[in-house]
């Protein structure tokens, strides 16, 4: 099979390495892919949202399965973008119609959706301009901190979690008045603040059947400890040690299964990847959000346990048959821990010469923000690289990665250390 992944980051590289190892595959593109991708498949400099681009590189190229890692051209419908076009329609896409993406594309959508079926999340409300001052009053009747999230996509940045009501009230203000982000914020959602540990779920689904992949949990924040600013993400492990078999007894029960009958019952078609962020609470799992993607940097934990075939998993999510699969997991822990560019998730500096990736010994460089230039790889984006290891812990695990991060250089280069510190 010929195969296109859209994306360019490390999720990206790693679903293309798992696909690459399939005897399956013929041929394997990435768009627009990073210096990593370009050792195991051809990259194609094109956008993710370039639809016509990606269309004349599928008839092409002979594509039989696109791929799509970020969610931007989900909530744009390439999917429905393929199912429309009398050329593309008989190419599967792995990834939602723009319907289904508005469980990440709205945030008011998702907490709808949820309160339908009955899948435990936080109490919450949405406001307008219009509803302002209604969303102050509501704000009066909650006790802090005060969560307030921007409807559509804010590049991560739309959720503000305050503790003074007067500085929540004013928030919210310049969200749904002097559009702070933008249209995303034109509607807000506040919600309960639910105080626990959060981890992520993953989920295959053809739109009937669903398997659960390995969970995992992100440090978004960029300093020791979990303080200052959010990221994309600074590390991940897998499994989550608190996550027992009671406990995933119940996100499935609870969660997963009324999330996968819930987009059937609401005719929402739904062949891809559903990322459900949790959080406990006491012993009770709730959702905090959905995307309709694989996370980044989990999926560089997550796809290395998976001893299956991922190209036949991806068929049969395409086929309907997602039931026929039996998914092999790794028994041991995997860890992955993110380079990052000196500055970020503020300003920061491109094009810095990366050393030393070929000395790493037994661990996987997924690279990110990374490309080829004059035959070296240089930055090219804000999280560079991820250093992906197993142990029979994740401590063990994650020894051996920081052990060949100190191989690895480049101007400015900075990850954290205490992963894992709060297990
Ligand atoms: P989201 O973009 O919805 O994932 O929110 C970003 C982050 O804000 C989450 O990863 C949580 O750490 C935090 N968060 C979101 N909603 C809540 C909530 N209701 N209670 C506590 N923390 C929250
Ligand atoms: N690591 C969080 C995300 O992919 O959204």
């Amino acid at each position: 099979m010929n195969i296109l992944v859209l994306g360019s980051g490390g999720r990206e590289h790693a679903i293309a390495l798992k696909i690459s190892q399939s005897p399956k595959t013929s041929k394997l593109f990435v768009a627009p892919g990073n210096a990593g991708t370009a050792s195991i498949a051809t990259n194609i400099e094109i956008g993710v949202n370039n639809f016509g681009a990606i269309k004349k590189l599928v008839l092409d190229e002979t594509i039989d399965l696109v791929v799509v890692g970020p969610e931007d051209p989900l909530v744009n419908g390439v999917h429905d973008f393929f199912l429309n076009d009398d050329d593309l329609q008989s190419v599967p896409v792995i990834g939602p119609q723009k319907a289904a993406a508005a469980l990440e594309g709205s945030k008011e959508f998702a907490k709808e959706f949820m309160m339908r079926h009955h899948i435990p999340t936080a109490a919450y409300e949405s406001f307008t301009g219009e509803t302002l001052e209604k969303g102050h009053t509501f704000l009066e009747t909650l006790q802090p901190p005060y969560v307030l999230k921007a409807d559509g996509l804010a590049a991560g940045k739309g959720v503000l979690i305050l503790e003074n009501l007067e500085e929540a009230k004013g928030e919210l203000k310049s969200m749904l008045k002097d559009s702070k982000f933008g249209a995303a914020s034109a509607t807000v959602v506040i919600e309960e603040f639910l105080d626990g540990i959060e981890l992520s779920c993953f989920v295959l689904t053809d739109g009937t059947n669903y398997k659960i992949l390995p969970t995992a949990k992100d440090y978004k924040r960029i300093g020791e400890g979990d303080t200052g600013l959010n990221t994309g993400g600074m590390g991940a492990i897998s499994p989550v040690p608190f996550a027992d078999s009671e406990f995933m007894q119940k996100i499935e029960q609870r969660i997963v299964k009324p999330t996968v009958e819930g987009l059937k019952k609401d005719n929402l078609p739904y062949v891809g990847f559903i990322f459900i962020g949790l959080i406990k609470v006491g012993e009770e799992p709730k959702v905090i959000e959905y995307n309709v993607r694989m996370g980044d940097p989990e999926t560089e934990v997550v796809m290395p346990r998976l001893k299956s075939d991922l190209v036949e998993v991806l068929q049969a999510m395409a086929n309907g048959t997602l039931d026929q699969i039996n998914l092999e997991i790794d028994e041991r822990a995997a860890t992955t821990v993110m380079a990052v560019s000196g500055g970020y998730p503020e300003a920061y500096e491109k094009g810095k010469e990366i050393t030393g990736t070929q000395n790493v010994q037994d661990s996987i460089v997924f690279h990110a923000g990374t490309k080829l230039s004059e035959g070296k790889i240089v930055t090219n984006g804000g999280r560079v690289l991820a250093v992906t290891s197993f142990g029979k812990d994740f401590k063990e695990a994650l020894e051996q990665s920081y052990q060949n991060m100190e191989k690895i250089r480049f101007d400015g280069m900075y990850y954290r250390k205490d992963l894992g510190f709060d297990l």
